[in-house]
């Protein structure tokens, strides 16, 4: 009897999973984007303002940098993106890494 309970039970799973047609879906657009450097695309913050929209935004939104408390500073933004390369392993080389966080740090 206990046999046939756990029997018929496997069999169940296993159809269940048969059947379950796969599941797609589309994930949102982000909401948020990254602000543009006070002096414009073109000027001392460009180049990492590219590198940012390039690198951070792979992973997780950009609401993870627009809701860190304002002003934090250029050591606070250099560990984070330290951290993103070293910790997470953001494919980011250092002088990307740097521009990144010159921007961050003048904008944000
Ligand atoms: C390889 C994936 C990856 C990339 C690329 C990446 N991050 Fe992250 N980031 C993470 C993970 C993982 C977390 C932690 C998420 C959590 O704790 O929920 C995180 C969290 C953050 C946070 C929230 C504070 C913290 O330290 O947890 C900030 C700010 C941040 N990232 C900034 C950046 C910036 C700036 C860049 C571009 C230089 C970047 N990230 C690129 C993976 C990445």
């Amino acid at each position: 009897m206990r046999a046939l309970l756990v029997g018929s039970l496997a069999a169940g799973l296993i159809a269940g999973t048969a059947l379950s047609a796969p599941r797609s879906y589309s994930v949102p657009d982000p909401t948020a984007e990254l602000k543009a450097p006070r002096d414009g695309e073109g000027g001392s913050q460009g180049r990492g303002f590219a590198a940012a929209q390039a690198n951070c935004q792979t992973c997780h939104s950009v609401d993870y940098i627009a809701t860190q408390p304002p002003g934090r500073g250029k050591a606070f933004w250099d560990a984070e993106v330290t951290k993103m390369i070293k910790v997470y392993h953001a494919p980011i080389d250092e002088a990307d890494g740097r521009a990144i966080s010159a921007y961050l740090a003048d904008t944000y």
